[in-house]
C-alpha cells in the first residue's frame, strides 16, 4: 500500500485536505495524525474492521485496548454508561488537553476497540489538526501511538513514516510534537480515581481539582507481583536495541561511574553511550553522548527522551547509560517510560563498583 503524506501545522489548517484523511477513516481505513502528545494511529473507533487493522499495523496484541478520541464535549455522552462527577470536573479542568479517561462504555463501542473491557478510554486532544482531523473522521477516532509495538512513541513523522509507512493509508504530519510522552490515563470507574499512567498532568494537578487520587502501585516498580491496571504498561514498551542502564547518585558519582564503565566497555570493542543533560553532557567521553535536555525544566526531557531513544537505535549503540531524574512533577512520566525502556535496571554509583 502506498502511504500518503499530507503536511500542515496549527497555524496552517487545510480543511480540504482534513477532509480527505476524514473519509479514509470513514470508510476503515487507517491515517496517523500529530496530538499534542505523540502522534497517533487512527482509524474510526466505532467500526470493529478498523480498530482489527490497527493490530495489524502496529503489531500489537489484540488484548491492549484503544484510546478513543473525540474533538467536542457533546459527543462523550453516547459512548459511555455515566459519566461520574469526578469525570465532569476533570474534563473541565483538562480538556481538551493530555488527559485520558476511563469510563464504563456503552454498548455504541466495539469490544475490538476497548480489548474486550467493559469500560473505554476516552481522550479530547487540544491539538487543533488533530481535532479538526477528528471532527472530520466522524467524532470518534481509536488511536494508539503510531509506532510499531515495542518501539518509543513517534514524536515527528519521520518516526511514523519509518514504523507504519507502506501499512497505513494516510500520515498527517504536524511537524514535531509538543510533549513528547503520552497522556496522564485516569481510571475512573472504581471506588476511587486512580492513575494507571502518569504524564503532563500530574497527580498534583489532579488532586487540585478532585480530593483524592490514587496511583497504581506498579507504575514505579521492577516488578511487584501484580499486574499493571493499564493492559498496555505490562508490555516491555520503548526497549532500545542497545542494552540500557539507569545511573544514580551525585552528579560527580553518576559522571565518574559512567566514564568509568564506557572505557571499560569500549576497551571490549562495545560502541558506548550516554543519556545526559546540558548541565552534564560535556563530562562525558562515551562514543556517542546526548543531551535529553536541561534538568532546570524537565519539560524539554520529556520533549526529547524517545527521539533520543531511536537515535541510539539508528546509530547502534550497544551500551547505554543514562542519568536518572527527579520523580515528581513530569519527571515521574520521565523516569516511568524510562525505567521501563531499561527493563527496570538501575545502578547506584555511589556504592564502590568503580
Ligand atoms: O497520548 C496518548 O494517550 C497517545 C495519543 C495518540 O493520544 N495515545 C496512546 O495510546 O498512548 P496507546 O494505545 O499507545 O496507549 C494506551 C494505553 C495502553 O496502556 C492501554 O492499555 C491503556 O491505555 N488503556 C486503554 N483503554 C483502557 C481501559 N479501558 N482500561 C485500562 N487501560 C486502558
Ligand atoms: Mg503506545
Amino acid at each position: 500500500m502506498d502511504t500518503k503524506v499530507i503536511r500542515m501545522d496549527e497555524q496552517h489548517i487545510d480543511r480540504e485536505l482534513l477532509q480527505e484523511a476524514g473519509a479514509v477513516i470513514r470508510a476503515g481505513g487507517l491515517v496517523a495524525f500529530p496530538t499534542e502528545t505523540v502522534y497517533g494511529l487512527g482509524g474510526d473507533a466505532l467500526n470493529p474492521d478498523a480498530s482489527r487493522k490497527i493490530y495489524a499495523a502496529k503489531g500489537r496484541p489484540s488484548d491492549n485496548p484503544l484510546i478513543v478520541h473525540i474533538a467536542d464535549r457533546e459527543t462523550l455522552e453516547p459512548i459511555v454508561k455515566e459519566i461520574p462527577e469526578a469525570a465532569v470536573r476533570l474534563a473541565e479542568a483538562f480538556w481538551p488537553g493530555p488527559l485520558t479517561m476511563i469510563l464504563n462504555k456503552s454498548e455504541t463501542v466495539p469490544y475490538e476497540t476497548t480489548g474486550g473491557l467493559d469500560t473505554v478510554a476516552v481522550r479530547m486532544p487540544v491539538h487543533k489538526v488533530a481535532r479538526e482531523f477528528i471532527r472530520a473522521a466522524g467524532g470518534y477516532v481509536a488511536a494508539p501511538s503510531a509506532n510499531r509495538s515495542g518501539r518509543p512513541s513517534p514524536t515527528v513523522a519521520k518516526y511514523v513514516a519509518e514504523d507504519l509507512g507502506g501499512r497505513i493509508e494516510m500520515i498527517i504530519d504536524g511537524g514535531d510534537v509538543e510533549i513528547g510522552l503520552e497522556s496522564t490515563i485516569v481510571d475512573l470507574t472504581a471506588a476511587e480515581p486512580m492513575i494507571l499512567r502518569p504524564g503532563y498532568i500530574t497527580k498534583e494537578m489532579l488532586e487540585d481539582i478532585l480530593p483524592r487520587v490514587e496511583e497504581d502501585r506498579t507504575l514505579m516498580r521492577a516488578d511487584s507481583g501484580q499486574a499493571p491496571k493499564a493492559p498496555g504498561m505490562k508490555y516491555r514498551h520503548y526497549a532500545p536495541k542497545g542494552d540500557l542502564s539507569i545511573i544514580t547518585g551525585t552528579e560527580d558519582e553518576v559522571v565518574a561511574y559512567i566514564n568509568s564503565q564506557a572505557d571499560r566497555q569500549r576497551g571490549m570493542g562495545k560502541k558506548t553511550g550516554v543519556i545526559g543533560t546540558d548541565e552534564t553532557i560535556g563530562r562525558y567521553h562515551a562514543d556517542v553522548c546526548k543531551s535529553a535536555g536541561v534538568r532546570e525544566d524537565e519539560c524539554t526531557i520529556a520533549r526529547e527522551l524517545y527521539r533520543i531513544l531511536r537515535e541510539f537505535d539508528d546509530e547502534s549503540v550497544e551500551i547505554i547509560y543514562s542519568e536518572a531524574f527527579d520523580a515528581s512533577g513530569i519527571g515521574q512520566a520521565i523516569m516511568n517510560r524510562l525505567l521501563k525502556a531499561a527493563g527496570h535496571k538501575v545502578v547506584e554509583a555511589g556504592e564502590g563498583q568503580i
